[in-house]
C-alpha cells in the first residue's frame, strides 16, 4: 500500500511534466542561454531587472516558458527521481553522486547535522519570542564556532573544549563589591592549550565542508528552532532516516509516513535552487567581499523571510484563511484589485508563465487536502482564486501562481506551523546558496552597481545657527 502512495507521487508529478510540455515548447532563450564575451549589453530596469551579473552552470529559469533546470536535469525529473541529498550534490559538484559518493555525502550531513554546543547557546536565547528566521539566521551564526576556526588546521574540534554555556557552567554574578555593574564569569572547560592568534582569528569560511555544515546544520536549527518554541528540548537526528525525514522527524518528534518523507523531500527539491533571486543576490554579495560564508548565508535568510520572496508562503495561508470560504473569493478579488493589492503566491519576476514548481505543488496539495478538512477548504479557496487571478491577470501581465502560492497547503497538511513555511524554504535553498557562492568565488569580482545620481550641485554650506 505504502509503495503504491509513494508511486501516487511519482505519477502525479509525471503527470504534472506531461501537462507542462503540452502547454510549454521546451526551446531554451537564446539570450539567456550563450556564453558571455564581458562587458555585456543588456537593459536593465529598477531592481536590476534584467541584468546579468555572472555566467553560471548551475540552473536556469526558462522564464518565458516556465520551466527550471538544475545542472540540466529538469525539476520534473528530479522530482519524480531523485532526492534532496543527490539534489544538493548535484547543485555543489555538478554531477549526481554514484553511490560511494552519495554515501559519504549523507555519512557528512548526518556528522554535521549534530549541533549540540549551538542548540545549547540557542536555548540561552528568547527563541519563544523571536520570528524564527532571525532564529534562524542567529543559530547560523551560532553554528559557525563548532566547526570552522578550529578545523581549519584540519583536525576535528574537540567538542568538549569549545566555550559552551553548557549545563555546569552556569552563569555565575560575582558577589557584589560595590562595583557598577555586575561581572559575569562564565566557568567554562578550558581550553586543552591557549589558541593560537591565527585560531583566535576566525578564517574567512569557505569550502565544502561549510557548505555541507550548512545543508545539515539549517535544518536542524530550523527544527530545533520549532522544538524550542513548542516548549520542548531539541531532538537529535535519527541516523537511519533521510535528510527530508529527518527533518519532519526533528521538528514534530515524530517519524514521518513514506508519503510525507517523500513529499517533504519532493518539496526540498522544489524549492533548492532558483537563480540569482533576492536571497541567492544577498548571500553572493556578502560572499563576493571574501567575508565568512556563514554570515553569507545569514543575509540569505535574512532576505529570504520578506513576504515578496519567501515569506509569501505564510502570507498565502493568512490570505486564504482571510478570505475564509470559496464563496468569498470573488468578491474578497474585487476588493483586492481595487485596493490594487498584491496577491500572495502569483506573479513573479522572471516567470512570465505558469511557475513549474506551482505545477508540482498544487496537485500535491490536491493530493493532500483529500484526507484533510481544512486542508481541503483551504485548497478549494486556492483553486477559485487561482481562476480569477490567472482569468484576468494571467495573458494580460503573465501573472500566475508562484512556488509559494500551493505550497503552504502542502505544510499546513503535515501538520507543519504557519510560522515554519518560509524556515523551509531556507533549509532546502541554503543548497542553492552555497552552491553559487562556490561558483561565484572561483572568477570572484566583488559586486558594486552604480546609482544614478539625480539630486543637486554646487550647494553652499550653511552654518546651524543660520538655517531657516
Ligand atoms: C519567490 O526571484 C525568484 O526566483 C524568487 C523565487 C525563488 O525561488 O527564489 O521564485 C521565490 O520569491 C516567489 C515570489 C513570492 N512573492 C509573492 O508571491 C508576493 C506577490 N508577488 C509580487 O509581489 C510580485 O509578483 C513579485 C515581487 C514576486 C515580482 O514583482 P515584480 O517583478 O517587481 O513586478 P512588479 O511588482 O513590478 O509588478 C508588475 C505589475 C504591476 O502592475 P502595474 O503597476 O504595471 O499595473 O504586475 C502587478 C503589479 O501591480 N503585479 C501584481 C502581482 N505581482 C505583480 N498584481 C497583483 N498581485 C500580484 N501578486
Amino acid at each position: 500500500m505504502v509503495a503504491k502512495k509513494t508511486k501516487d507521487i511519482t505519477n502525479l508529478i509525471l503527470n504534472a511534466k506531461k501537462k507542462a510540455r503540452k502547454e510549454t515548447s521546451f526551446a531554451p532563450e537564446p539570450e539567456l542561454t550563450t556564453p558571455i564575451k564581458w562587458p555585456v549589453r543588456c537593459i536593465v530596469g529598477p531592481g536590476l531587472e534584467g541584468a546579468i551579473a555572472c555566467e553560471t552552470k548551475i540552473g536556469y529559469v526558462n522564464g518565458s516558458k516556465g520551466w527550471l533546470v538544475y545542472r540540466g536535469y529538469d525539476i520534473f525529473d528530479l522530482c519524480a527521481y531523485s532526492t534532496f541529498e543527490e539534489v544538493s550534490y548535484l547543485l555543489i559538484h555538478g554531477n549526481l553522486p554514484n553511490s560511494s559518493q552519495l554515501k559519504s555525502f549523507k555519512k557528512k550531513l548526518f556528522q554535521y547535522s549534530h549541533l549540540p554546543n549551538t542548540k545549547r547557546l540557542l536555548m540561552g536565547f528568547p527563541i519563544e519570542d523571536m520570528n524564527p528566521m532571525g532564529a534562524l539566521r542567529l543559530g547560523t551564526n551560532l553554528m559557525r564556532q563548532e566547526l570552522t576556526y578550529r578545523d581549519m588546521d584540519n583536525y576535528r574540534p574537540d567538542i568538549k573544549s569549545v566555550i559552551s554555556a553548557d549545563e555546569d557552567s552556569i552563569p555565575m554574578e560575582t558577589k557584589p563589591k560595590g562595583e557598577e555593574r555586575a561581572i559575569y564569569e562564565f566557568t567554562h572547560k578550558k581550553y586543552s592549550r591557549p589558541m593560537t592568534i591565527d585560531e583566535q582569528r576566525l578564517h574567512p569560511a569557505t569550502g565544502l565542508d561549510t557548505c555541507y555544515h550548512l545543508i545539515a546544520g539549517v535544518a536542524s536549527l530550523a527544527a530545533s528552532i520549532a522544538r524550542i518554541r513548542a516548549g520542548h528540548l531539541p531532538i537529535e537526528p535519527n541516523p537511519d532516516l533521510s535528510h527530508a525525514a529527518n527533518f519532519i522527524y526533528m521538528l514534530t518528534g515524530t517519524l514521518p509516513t513514506p508519503v510525507e518523507e517523500r513529499i517533504m523531500d519532493v518539496a526540498l527539491i522544489l524549492h533548492a535552487d532558483h537563480g540569482i533571486n533576492a536571497s541567492t543576490f544577498a548571500s553572493m554579495v556578502v560572499a563576493s567581499t571574501l567575508s565568512d560564508i556563514y554570515l553569507s548565508i545569514g543575509s540569505g535568510i535574512a532576505a529570504l523571510n520578506g513576504p515578496l520572496h519567501g515569506g509569501a508562503n505564510e502570507q498565502v495561508l493568512h490570505m486564504l484563511e482571510e478570505i475564509g470560504n470559496v464563496k468569498n473569493v470573488k468578491s474578497w478579488y474585487t476588493k483586492a484589485r481595487k485596493s490594487k493589492r498584491k496577491i500572495m503566491g502569483f506573479g513573479h519576476r522572471v516567470y512570465k508563465a505558469y511557475d513549474p514548481r506551482a505545477r508540482v505543488l498544487g496537485p500535491l496539495a490536491d493530493y493532500l487536502a483529500k484526507d484533510n478538512k481544512k486542508g481541503r477548504a483551504l485548497f478549494q479557496i486556492a483553486q477559485a482564486l487561482e481562476n480569477e487571478v490567472v482569468s484576468t491577470l494571467g495573458a494580460q501581465k503573465g501573472i500566475f501562481p508562484n512556488v509559494d502560492f500551493y505550497s503552504g497547503i502542502v505544510y499546513s497538511c503535515m501538520g507543519i506551523p504557519v510560522e515554519f513555511f518560509t524556515p523551509i524554504f531556507a533549509v532546502s535553498r541554503v543548497s542553492g546558496w552555497t552552491a553559487r557562492i562556490l561558483e561565484y568565488l572561483e572568477n570572484n569580482r566583488i559586486f558594486r552597481p552604480r546609482a544614478m545620481y539625480i539630486g543637486d550641485f554646487d550647494r553652499k554650506y550653511v552654518p546651524e545657527k543660520k538655517r531657516k
